[in-house]
């Protein structure tokens, strides 16, 4: 969306193809992204103050995560569901759960924006997690209504959204090198108040959020992640495998990928460290929390 004439219902159609054609890419390019991102779900649990026996909601979930994670913490007697957008995604994050043998974990297709993110019914969760997705909500306020539905009294939502865009030189990387070897529109940043991947850095805004949702106790905290690859391929591959915004930039000249591969590995190399490392300098990215005060 990159107008002031913003129209959720087909801004919502974009995203679920988009993110639905990421789902394989998202498969193949896990253990690439967990190994930046476990910590972040580690870091979710605690702020939403999960502990064994509890019943926790994965909002946008995409192949599984935090729900495989929280499905260990919880163990045999507690239970999560994770929900998705993408049914493609779903059946990925059902298979990696069979695969992993846990028996305390469900997923179902659901659009957070209709506020039935508790599906199973109202005040159901004692906690709610939601991973690299807020941003992407049509309607956040509805999204936030559903999601303090869902919680009991007392339940912890906890969420992870990334910070300023001059603070994500990666994002800065992939995208300049793209567009300086495509001949594609630039992506423009929408409007404030439009869902779009740097949507919610403001801390002022993401705190507000929370605030008007009727959360208590609302805490933004900054915290780092710092991407580093064997090679500036590995890290095109992985970005191209799995982010939506990159991928429709590169679907608008699909013979040319192979070429915009090669610019973004050669433009990674500004960041070639003395260990041999691609090393990105830290990201700047905020966790939110708030208490469903009943
Ligand atoms: C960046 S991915 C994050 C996936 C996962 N939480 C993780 O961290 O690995 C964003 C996810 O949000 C989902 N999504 C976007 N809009 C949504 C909506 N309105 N309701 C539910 N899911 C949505 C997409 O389908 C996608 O799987």
């Amino acid at each position: 969306m990159t107008t002031g004439e913003f129209d959720p219902a087909a801004y919502k159609v974009s995203q679920e193809r988009e993110w639905t054609e990421t789902a394989e890419g998202w498969r193949e390019y896990h253990e690439v992204s967990e190994r930046h991102w476990r910590r972040v779900s580690v870091g979710l649990l605690e702020r939403a103050r999960v502990k064994s026996g509890q019943r926790v909601l994965d909002v946008a979930t995409g192949i599984g995560e935090p729900a495989l994670t929280a499905a260990g913490l919880v163990g045999p007697e507690g239970r999560i569901v994770g929900t998705d957008l993408s049914a493609a995604m779903i059946r990925i994050a059902e298979q990696r759960a069979r695969e992993l043998g846990l028996g305390n974990v469900t997923f179902s297709v659901t659009d957070a924006d209709t506020a039935q993110v508790g599906s199973a019914g109202e005040r159901v969760y004692d906690a709610v997690v939601c991973r690299w997705a807020l941003m992407f909500f049509a309607d956040l306020p509805g999204a936030l209504a559903g999601i303090r539905r869902a919680l009991k009294p007392g339940g912890w939502f906890a969420a992870s959204v990334v910070g300023r865009a001059d603070r994500y030189p990666l994002v800065a990387t992939v995208v300049g090198a793209i567009l300086g070897t495509l001949e594609v529109a630039p992506p423009s940043m929408p409007p404030p108040g439009q869902p779009g991947f740097f949507s919610l850095s403001d801390p002022v805004a993401l705190r507000g959020a929370l605030v008007s949702g009727g959360f208590a106790d609302v805490s933004v905290e900054p915290f780092e992640l710092v991407y580093e690859f064997i090679s500036g391929e590995e890290l095109a591959d992985w970005q191209f495998a799995i982010s939506a915004p990159v991928n429709a930039l590169l679907a608008q000249v699909p013979q040319r990928r192979a070429a915009a591969r090669a610019a973004v590995a050669r433009a990674a190399e500004q960041f070639r460290a003395s260990d041999g490392m691609i090393r990105f300098p830290p990201t700047e990215n905020w966790y939110a929390s708030g208490r469903n005060p009943g």
